[in-house]
């Protein structure tokens, strides 16, 4: 879906919605439906992933954030954990074409540092080589929004800070100069945050589907944008 025409009859993007986070949840139960291991749900999801990122280029979002590995991931079995950082490995070793044709930065949000060097590099290295792009796409690699206000915490103690603004913590955040999501999406039919964008969710709009990430379509997609503009954002005014 990269010709534009085909978007035609939908509702246009505006200001409203700049910036989608998707919780890519339901690998696992996706493969168990199949009689698959869980890590071909990864494997699985990872196409979905990559396949949605480009409509949401297409579609002329803004940003685009998906949890792909939380801090909490780590309790699973190392085959899974393992399997986990080889498609993100593969995903950053074969994306530069599309990264480009599509016009996406790609930034990685998390601590990076526990992963394994060969990953860091590449990430350090692709962010480098596709900075400026039209579209930002966080993707949250052990990542925890509790961990990330943590960190952000340490940063504004490190400069001697003694007054905090709201700015200041935003600024400090992973997310720094990326709009907050408009519209947080989670797949898989299960209703919570898990420890994602705490502070950057505050006045988002949560969508829940009981799709399984690996399932879902651009039309899928496309319901949840008009979920999002049939909703009235008020921020606590009238
Ligand atoms: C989401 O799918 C992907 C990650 C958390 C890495 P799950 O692996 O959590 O799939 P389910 O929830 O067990 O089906
Ligand atoms: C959330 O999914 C994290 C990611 C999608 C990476 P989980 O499957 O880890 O979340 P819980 O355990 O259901 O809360
Ligand atoms: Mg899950």
């Amino acid at each position: 879906m990269s010709n534009q025409a085909s978007f035609e009859n939908m509702a246009k993007l505006d200001e409203r919605l700049r910036h989608i986070a998707f919780i890519m949840d339901g690998n696992g139960r996706w493969a168990k439906n199949r009689g698959m291991p869980r890590t071909a749900g990864h494997r699985a999801g990872a196409k979905t992933f990559q396949k949605i990122a480009k409509y949401c280029a297409d579609r002329g979002l803004r940003a685009m954030t998906v949890y792909a590995f939380s801090t909490e991931n780590w309790k699973r079995p190392k085959e899974e954990i393992d399997a986990i950082m080889d498609l993100l490995e593969q995903y950053l070793n074969e994306s530069e074409k599309a990264l480009k044709e599509y016009s996406i930065s790609v930034r990685v949000i998390g601590d990076i540092t526990a992963l394994r060097p060969s990953l860091q590099q590449k990430i350090n290295a692709l962010q480098k080589r596709t900075e400026g792009n039209d579209m930002i796409l966080n993707i949250a690699i052990n990542y925890g929004a509790r961990m990330e206000l943590c960190h952000a915490c340490e940063q504004l103690i490190g400069r001697g800070v003694t007054k905090v603004t709201e700015e200041d913590i935003s600024n400090a955040l992973y997310t720094a100069g990326c709009p907050d999501p408009d519209m947080i999406v989670r797949t898989g039919g299960d209703y919570r945050i898990s420890n994602f964008l705490l502070w950057q969710a505050a006045y988002a709009e949560l969508y829940f589907t009981d799709v399984l990430w690996p399932d879902l379509t651009e039309q899928d997609v496309e319901k949840a944008i008009q979920a999002f503009y049939s909703r009235s954002r008020r921020y606590g005014g009238v």
